[in-house]
Order: structure tokens, then sequence, then C-alpha cells
């Protein structure tokens, strides 16, 4: 008798430790950002913030290029979308993107070297792509990312694939993962919602898809309310996803009493609320389109390619690079109406 209770005292000790082992060390400190007794409040973690800083830092912009001299496209022989900038400002670019995206391979990540002009690797036209998707997003979006903007460096921080992005999740089913259907939740350590056991990949159905993020019915129970608990986990899987994705809490954009009510929230919903949208546009229409010319080994589990999400450009924290103003020494990347995707993989 004494001995199991002992053993069962011993087992609830390690349970506790080991619930205690998914918190952050404390002590945090938490700043009001509303009026008191509103509950409006952002738990920091100073150690944790100190990291994010080192990993959040700009590069040193290039200087700016020689004025004058003649256009790319009447000197270079393919250029389709960087055409009206000058020769000097579009080696410039190239320049940079190389720093961007593929400073160990260099000019080669996306060129044969022996001829600029050729797009034989799938890398350059997915270049092209993303170039076209930059300017959409700085020109288009400017309710989401200001004139603070974003570049290639934003996604890319130096490497060639952005450190987050996902894939589609395909069907517990098909994958074997489990005997019957886990209605796509309940499974352990899922980075996507910040450990919980929500919904895994909200990331389709919000961020791909349209569909509707919602909790509260707009009208009085019960004929009113067509909300079913099973959206509202998906509703918070991706809440989840977006308060781990900027490094903030659900009080950044919402008074907790209040989830629904835009009247009490923050303006920074607002910000979020263009954001989704933003990322739904960048995924469907420049990114999904181009899983054909990507090798195997840049497909996911259902042939998708990776895409983005608000930790692509957050990682972390409530503006990408701490609001640092790469784009005012990139204005060939501020404008532009994004161009078709036949454009960009048309060859010459
Ligand atoms: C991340 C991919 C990428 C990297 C790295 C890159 N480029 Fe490019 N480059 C492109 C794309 C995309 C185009 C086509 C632009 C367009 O269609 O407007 C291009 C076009 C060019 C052209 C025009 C060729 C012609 O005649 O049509 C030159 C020259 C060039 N790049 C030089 C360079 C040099 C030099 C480097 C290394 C310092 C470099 N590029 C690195 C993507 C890249
Ligand atoms: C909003 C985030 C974002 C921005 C901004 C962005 N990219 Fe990307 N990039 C991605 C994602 C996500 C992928 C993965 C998709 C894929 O496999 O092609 C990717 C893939 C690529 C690849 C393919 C790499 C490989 O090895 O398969 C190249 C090349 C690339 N980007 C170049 C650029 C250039 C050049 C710019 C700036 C003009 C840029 N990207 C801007 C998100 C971004
Ligand atoms: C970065 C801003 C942001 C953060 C952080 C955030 N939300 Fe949201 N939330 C939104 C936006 C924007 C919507 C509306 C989405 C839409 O309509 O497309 C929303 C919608 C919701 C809804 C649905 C309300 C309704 O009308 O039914 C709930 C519930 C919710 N959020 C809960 C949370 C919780 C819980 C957290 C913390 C885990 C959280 N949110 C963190 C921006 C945010
Ligand atoms: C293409 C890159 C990119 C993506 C993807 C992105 N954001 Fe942003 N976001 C930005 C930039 C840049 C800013 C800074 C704008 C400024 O300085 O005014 C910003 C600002 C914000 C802000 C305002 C922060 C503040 O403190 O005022 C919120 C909230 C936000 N983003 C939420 C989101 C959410 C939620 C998502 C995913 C649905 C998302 N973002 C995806 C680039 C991005």
């Amino acid at each position: 008798m004494f001995s199991s209770k002992v053993a069962r005292a011993a087992l609830a000790g390690i349970g506790v430790s080991l619930l205690l082992t998914g918190c952050e060390r404390p002590p945090v400190d938490a700043d009001q950002i509303g009026y008191r007794g509103t509950g409006m409040e952002q738990v920091v973690n100073p150690r944790t913030e100190a990291k994010l800083v080192s990993l959040n830092q700009a590069p040193t912009a290039l200087p700016p290029a020689e004025p004058g001299g003649p256009l790319a496209k009447d000197v270079y022989k393919n250029v389709q979308v960087l055409g009206n900038l000058t020769v000097n400002e579009f080696n410039r670019l190239m320049v940079a993107m190389t720093a961007w995206v593929s400073p160990e391979q260099g000019c080669a990540y996306c060129h044969n070297v022996a001829n600029f002009a050729e797009d034989g690797l799938y890398t350059k036209i997915v270049a092209r792509r993303m170039t076209q998707m930059t300017q959409t997003i700085n020109g288009k979006w400017q309710s989401h990312v200001g004139n603070t903007g974003v570049t290639c460096y934003t996604c890319h921080r130096g490497q060639n694939l952005p450190t987050q992005r996902w894939f589609t999740e395909p069907d517990a089913k098909i994958a074997g993962r489990l005997l019957g259907d886990d209605a796509g939740q309940n499974r352990a350590g899922v980075e996507a919602t910040a450990n919980s056991s929500l919904p895994y990949d909200p990331y389709t159905s919000f961020l791909l898809q349209d569909k509707e993020i919602r909790m509260a019915g707009t009208t009085a129970l019960p004929t009113g309310n067509r909300q079913s608990i099973k959206q509202t986990e998906w509703t918070y899987a991706l809440m989840m996803h977006m308060s781990d994705g900027l490094g903030v809490n659900c009080t950044y954009c919402h008074n907790t009493r209040a989830m629904h009510d835009w009247s009490q929230s923050p303006p920074q919903r607002v910000t979020a609320w263009y954001g989704i949208r933003m990322v739904r546009e960048v995924n469907n229409e420049y990114i999904a389109g181009l899983a054909p010319i990507h090798p195997p080994n840049r497909l996911g589990p259902t042939g998708d390619i990776s895409k983005v999400n608000c930790a692509t450009c957050h990682q972390g924290v409530n503006k990408p690079l701490y609001g640092a103003q790469m784009l005012a020494s990139h204005p060939e990347l501020a404008g532009g109406s994004g161009g078709s995707l036949a454009s960009a993989l048309v060859k010459k």
C-alpha cells in the first residue's frame, strides 16, 4: 500500500516536471498595453527576446548604383521583369539577390554562368516569379506591409529556402499514421500550433483556401449560430500560429473579454486581417503554380511546394526584422502589378 502511494506521488512529480518543461523559465515581464483592469497585457521573456534581437538584424545595404547609363532591356537578351532598370541598378540587384538567397553558391545558383540569358535552371524561373511577388506585396499590400515593405531577405535570410515554410499535411488515413481518421488533430508536438493538440494543418484551410475564421455566431442561439466546436478548434489553431509567428499574446490583437468584437480590438488586428488576405494571394497566385518546375526533393508529401505563413516573414517578432526599412534602398522592388505566371515561365 505505502509503496504504491509513494510510487504514485513520484509519478505525479514526474508528470508535473514534464508539464513544466513545456513552459518558459521564469521570471517573465508583463507590459500593460491597455487601460487598467482590462487585462490587456503582453508577457515577454527577456531571455527569448535577446535571442530574437540577434536573429532579426537586417544586413547593411549596398551603396546606391551609379546614376545613368543604358537600360537593362536594351543591353541584355532575356529580361522580362526588370528591363526598365539601368544596367547599373540591375547588376546591383543581382549582387543583392545573391547575398539574400544564395551567398554560398553565388550567381551559379540561378545561372549557367556561360550564358546568363538562358533560363535552364528552375531556380532562375522561381526567382523571376518571386521578384514579381515581392513587387506585388510592396505595391498592392501596403495595407499590411506599409512603407517598410519586404525584400527577398525578409523571408530568405541568406538561405536558398526560408526557414519557416509549410506543406499541406496528407490526410491521416492516406498517410497511415492512425487506424482511424484523426480529424486533423491531436498529434503530439506540432510546431504549427505551438505544440497544442489543435488541428495540425490550419494553413491549407485558411492561408491557401479561404475558409471562414470564426467562432462566434452573428445572431442569437439557437438557429443563428452555425459555428461548430470543430470550426472553433480550427480557428484557434490558426490563432496559435499567428501568436507564435509574431511572438505576441492574443491580447496583441484582441480584447479577451470579447474576442470577436472589432470595436474592442487593437488596430493590429486590422493589419493582421489584411495579412491573411495577402498570404492567400501570395500562395495561390505566385507560389503554388510553380510546383511542376521543381525537382522532386523540393515537393511535400502531397506533391505541393512549400508555401508562406505569417512566420515566413515575421520569424517570431511583431514586425519582420524589427521594422528595418530595407525596401528604401531597393526601390526597384517597390511597385508593379506582378504580371502573370505565364510571363514568368516563358522561355526564350
Ligand atoms: C536568386 C537567383 C539569381 C541569382 C543568385 C542571380 N541572378 Fe541574375 N538573373 C536572375 C533572374 C530571375 C534574371 C531575369 C530577370 C528578368 O527577367 O527581368 C536574371 C538575369 C540576369 C542577367 C541578364 C542576362 C540576359 O542577357 O538576359 C544578368 C547579366 C545577370 N542576371 C547577372 C547575374 C550575376 C552577375 C549574378 C551574381 C552576382 C546573378 N545574376 C545572380 C536571377 C538571379
Ligand atoms: C514572402 C516570402 C518570400 C519572399 C519575399 C521571397 N521568397 Fe523566395 N521563396 C519563398 C518560399 C516559401 C519558397 C519555397 C517555394 C519553393 O520551393 O520554390 C521560396 C523559394 C525560392 C527559390 C527556390 C529555391 C530552391 O532551392 O528551390 C528561389 C530561387 C527564390 N525563392 C528566390 C527569391 C528571390 C530572388 C526573392 C526576391 C526577389 C524571393 N525569393 C523572395 C518565400 C519568399
Ligand atoms: C496578430 C493578430 C492576432 C493575434 C495575435 C490573434 N488573433 Fe485572433 N483574430 C485575428 C483576426 C484578424 C481575426 C479575424 C480573421 C478573419 O476574419 O479573417 C481573428 C479571429 C479570431 C476569432 C474568431 C472571432 C469570431 O468572429 O468568431 C477568435 C475566437 C480568435 N481570433 C481568438 C484568438 C486567440 C485565442 C488568440 C491567441 C491564441 C488570438 N486570436 C490571437 C487576429 C489575431
Ligand atoms: C511578406 C511578409 C509578411 C508576411 C507573410 C506577413 N507579414 Fe505581417 N508584417 C509585415 C511587415 C513588413 C510589417 C511591418 C509593417 C509596418 O512597418 O508598418 C508587418 C506588420 C504586421 C503587423 C503589425 C505589427 C505592429 O506592431 O504594428 C501585424 C499584426 C502582422 N504583420 C500580422 C501578420 C499576420 C497575422 C500574418 C499571417 C497571416 C502576417 N503578418 C504575414 C510582413 C509580413
